[in-house]
């Protein structure tokens, strides 16, 4: 399957599927990587693995609607199929939605629907849950909304620092992420129709 992977900031989640795909536990080509901010550590990644980057700076189109339109652009120039978001700080608006019913997935590090939006690892470490986790969802238009398709709770640690949460977190969703992709795909390639 042919998939675009859209980050905003360090990438780790890109590597891990980079990585999967080389170690050859992830039956996917990494076409491109769409990038929303100049000076995201993920390009320097994508540079290194000969991966293909479209980056954008979002304040010099008019609208959301116009930078979609260019980014479907870039996608459809490479047949993309699926797009993988890791990371990307920005809601998905209909122009990428429209094109891409149901073949958007995201990964949140919290168990959704608690602890949406920014900074979830710190929302449930400051309201003092016993379990986290993370959560992968297809993406609708709102704000880690759309439907779940895999959860991993975390446990929070008695002596448990937000950093060291978020450490555990994040290594949980570098094998979590890659194998959920893995199963979607094959799944997709066992219906006749699609
Ligand atoms: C991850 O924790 C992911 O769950 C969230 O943003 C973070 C991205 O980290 N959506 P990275 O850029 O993949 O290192």
């Amino acid at each position: 399957k042919k998939i675009a992977v859209f980050a905003s900031g360090n990438g780790s989640n890109f590597q891990a599927i980079v990585d999967a795909v080389k170690a050859g536990t992830l039956a996917a080509d990494i076409c491109l990587l769409v990038c929303d901010k100049e000076s995201a550590y993920v390009l320097q990644r994508a540079e290194k693995e000969n991966i293909d980057s479209f980056c954008f700076v979002p304040k010099s189109f008019h609208d959301k609607a116009a930078f979609e339109q260019e980014i479907v652009k870039q996608l459809k120039l490479r047949n993309i199929e699926f797009i993988v978001l890791a990371g990307y700080m920005r809601l998905i608006g209909p122009t990428l939605l429209q094109e891409y019913p149901e073949a958007i997935v995201n990964i949140h590090p919290s168990l959704l629907p608690n602890f949406p939006g920014k900074d979830a690892i710190g929302q449930a470490f400051d309201a003092g849950v016993k379990v986290t986790g993370l959560s992968i969802h297809y993406v609708d238009a709102g704000m880690d909304t759309g439907p779940i398709i895999a959860q991993k709770e975390i446990g929070v640690l008695a002596n448990d620092t937000r950093d060291r949460l978020q450490e555990r977190i994040q290594q949980a969703e570098h094998t979590t992420y890659p194998e959920v992709l893995q199963q979607l795909f094959m799944n997709e390639k066992s219906i006749p129709s699609h």
